[in-house]
């Protein structure tokens, strides 16, 4: 059973027990139901007592039930409030921890509500592309006004129940023992005559309701151009407003019908799942012990060194930050207080904190002072050389048991760990840019890395908040390796027809933050020609677009140098389409003998999603991703996908591998078709009607 009862002198305590959070699924539900009825019916009880076991009052619906039939079955959360609500004896929600979603629209059905300070207080099923269903939308406003509680439901942030002390939502925040004053509550209450209290039937007060719910919609404009939820949150508490309790309440019930089956919403849970099953890696257990990680070393200051120093020094774990000359340190350090400077501008940070954060910054030039260090990570020049070097060093002077980490995005880890004599202890971290910002990291797992070093990078990447998803060594791990077979598709699709603008629009259209040649331009266009120039070394056969390369012969490397694929006005990163590059790709085009032709925005996208899409679907059967969620999460955090699709993988699913296939043997039968190897794991998911999701 998920829901404990025990009696304590005239009062009855109902228990939700369903770790982790005690979500509200259909035997927590059914129980919840019973100790209601059993209170009823046992005449030394005079007031019931809800509260939850564990590390959460609720967690809200039970998400996995969602589109599951175990999601409608009696006694739903509806019909469990209603009975809470009617009950003839005062039932006191007791809340602590956490009281989210459908866990926060139970206790808002009970007639008095208690809460322990520093519980999280929220309705955030927005996140997840729905609304409260369970009567949110209509009894929080009514608890604590209009204005506070529309701003909890279209941003779905936790508020802490001291801050809510005073808004009605509370009978009592209690900085002691909650059971012992639930109880002495309960007890003062059973005593009353009834009727207790129902916030239904509380009224919303507000002098320009009209204007207010005007003024939400607005603000939730930009977002809710791809999510329905936000307006239908809206649309939700207005009803309320203007028809009452009842009305309200049916209307928010046809909108969270109608929202938990978009594609929004499953994209959103999808995620939601995608980055908890993330850190969990098939054969490391749960428990396996995890290293101490206290102090941290960061060699090198560059661009990558400098903002993953800010992330542990963000967690309050000091770095000590080593470079090779003093200028370069300065540089470094300069940079990092730059950054800081502009937080506290923004009001992100508060001015006294720069200076505590730049006091966990140890600076140096000598390998002597990481002996220390429980973690060091490296990122110094990509050049296999160089990293042999300093991983040659930190063998020497690393004490036992530190966890050494390259965040080289090319370099074989396998290669780096090998300069070592402890292989076990080294692992890829490779961070995005800017690295203090990006909330990917890929943590490369190389032959020999011990369980323990990626379960405590694993671990670490939650503290320092980071989403980790575990790749194993190939070249560009998940991320970049997938991103080359699109760029070379927006590469061809340039030289048989299309400009750079057109791509560009029709996949951000689609949904990604930026196209693949505005992006190119603003990482700099040399990455790839470096990268290009190796490939045509390493795997002669492969074919490219060699349209890059005449575009980097002419030294347009993107925005560092006023012009790539596009022009840019000095100081602005608006991307102007270039009328030389334009005439440069027709030009490549007629010396390569291909007569250009109307490329549809539909080619476009297909051509672009389904590179990855195959390329993903190499990487699940090689094993360097253990599960597609995992491609999803790196693309969703770490390329700009939109998040409202759910990544590529999820997106191939909705599309139906049966099509995707099909359009890959299309697109492989035609010009530069060879660069499509369709991949057998699409071909054996869509015989047998799958996805790969399941
Ligand atoms: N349903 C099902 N599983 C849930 C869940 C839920 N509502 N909330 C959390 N879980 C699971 C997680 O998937 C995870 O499972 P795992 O251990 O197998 O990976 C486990 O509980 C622990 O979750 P976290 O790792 O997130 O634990 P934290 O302690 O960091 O956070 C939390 C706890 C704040 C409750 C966080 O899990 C959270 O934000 N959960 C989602 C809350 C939410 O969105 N609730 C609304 C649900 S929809 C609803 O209520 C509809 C209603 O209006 C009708
Ligand atoms: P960078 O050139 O900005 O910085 C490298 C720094 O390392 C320089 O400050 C240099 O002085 C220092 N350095 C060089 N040799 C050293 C040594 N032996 N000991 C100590 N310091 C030394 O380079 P960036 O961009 O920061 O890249 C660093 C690493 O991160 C590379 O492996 C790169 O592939 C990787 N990376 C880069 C990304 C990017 O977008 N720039 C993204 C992800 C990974």
């Amino acid at each position: 059973m998920a829901v404990d009862y025990t009696t304590h002198d005239g009062v009855a305590v109902i228990t939700l027990n369903n770790p982790p959070v005690n979500g509200l699924g259909l035997s927590t539900r059914a129980g919840i139901v019973e100790g209601i009825e059993r209170a009823q019916h046992d005449p030394a009880i005079k007031a019931i007592v809800l509260t939850g076991a564990g590390k959460a009052f609720s967690g809200g619906a039970d998400i996995t039930e969602f589109n599951t039939p175990k999601a409608t079955q009696e006694p739903t959360l509806a019909t469990v409030i209603k009975i809470v609500e009617s009950s003839a004896k005062p039932v006191i929600a007791a809340i602590h921890s956490v009281a989210m979603g459908g866990g926060l629209e139970l206790a808002l059905g009970a007639h008095y509500r208690i809460a322990a300070s520093g519980a999280q207080i929220a309705l955030p099923e927005v996140k997840l592309g729905i609304l409260p269903g369970a009567g949110g939308t209509q009894r929080l406003p009514r608890a604590i006004g209009l204005e506070a509680a529309l701003n909890m439901i279209v941003s779905g942030a936790p508020v802490m129940s001291e801050k809510l002390a005073e808004s009605g939502l509370f009978d009592e925040v209690v900085q002691g023992d909650l059971a012992e004053a639930a109880l002495a509550f309960a007890r003062k209450v059973g005593a009353q005559d009834g009727p207790h209290p129902k916030v239904r039937e509380r009224k919303i007060e507000h002098p320009n309701a009209a204007g207010f719910i005007q003024f939400a919609r607005n603000s939730v404009a930009a977002v809710a151009k791809n999510f329905p939820a936000p307006q239908k949150c809206i649309d939700a508490v207005e009803a309320g407003v203007q028809k009452g309790f009842d009305k309200g309440l049916a209307f928010e019930r046809d909108c969270f019908v109608a929202l938990v089956q978009t594609p929004e919403s499953h994209a959103l849970r999808h995620a939601f799942f995608g980055e908890r099953a993330a850190s969990k890696i098939p054969d490391v257990p749960a428990d396996t012990p995890v290293r101490d990680i206290s102090q941290v070393g960061v060699i090198g200051a560059g661009t990558m060194g400098g903002g993953i120093a800010m992330n542990f020094i963000n967690a309050g774990i000091p770095v000590t930050l080593l470079e090779t000359k003093q200028d370069a340190l300065d540089r470094g350090l300069a940079t990092i207080r730059k950054n800081y400077e502009a937080n506290v501008s923004k009001g992100k940070l508060k001015p006294e904190a720069l200076e505590q954060r730049m006091a966990l910054i140890t600076p140096t030039l000598s390998y002597d002072d990481l002996k220390n260090a429980d973690l060091i990570v490296e990122a110094v020049f990509e050049e296999l050389g160089v990293k042999e070097q300093v991983f040659k060093r930190l063998d020497e002077v690393a004490k036992r048991g530190a966890i050494l980490a390259s965040n080289t995005s090319t370099l074989d880890v396998d290669k780096i760990a090998a300069f070592t004599k402890r292989p076990q202890d080294v692992v890829g971290m490779h961070f995005f840019s800017p690295a203090n910002v990006m909330k990917l990291l890929e943590v490369v797992r190389g032959k020999d890395t011990a369980k323990d070093v990626l379960a405590t990078v694993m671990k670490l990447a939650k503290k320092i908040r980071k989403t980790a998803v575990v790749s194993g060594v190939c070249d560009g791990f998940i991320g970049n390796r997938m991103i080359e077979q699109y760029i070379r598709q927006a590469l061809f699709m340039l030289e048989e027809g299309a400009l750079p603008a057109q791509v560009d629009k029709a996949i951000e259209k689609f949904g990604f933050a930026m196209g693949p040649f505005r992006m190119s331009d603003l990482a700099g266009n040399d990455i790839g020609w470096a990268i290009r120039k190796r490939r045509y070394q390493e795997q002669p056969d492969l074919h490219y677009s060699k349209i890059a390369d005449r575009l980097c012969e002419t030294g347009r490397f993107g925005q560092k140098t006023g012009g790539g694929w596009y022009d840019y006005k000095a100081g602005d990163r608006t991307a102007h389409p270039s009328k030389l590059v334009d005439e440069m790709i027709v030009a490549f085009s007629k010396e390569a003998s291909v007569e250009r032709r109307k490329i549809s925005d539909e080619e476009i996208v297909e051509r672009l999603v389904f590179a990855l899409v195959n390329e993903g679907a190499k990487i699940l059967e090689e094993g360097i991703a253990s599960k597609a969620s995992d491609i999803d999460m790196v693309y969703l955090t770490g390329y700009g996908f939109p998040l409202y699709r759910g990544g590529p993988m999820l997106y191939a699913d909705t599309v139906g591998l049966y099509n995707v296939e099909r359009a890959i043997r299309r697109y492989a039968s035609r010009a530069n078709g060879d660069a499509w190897q369709l991949a057998p794991g699409i071909v054996e998911l869509a015989a047998k009607g799958r996805g790969f999701n399941g």
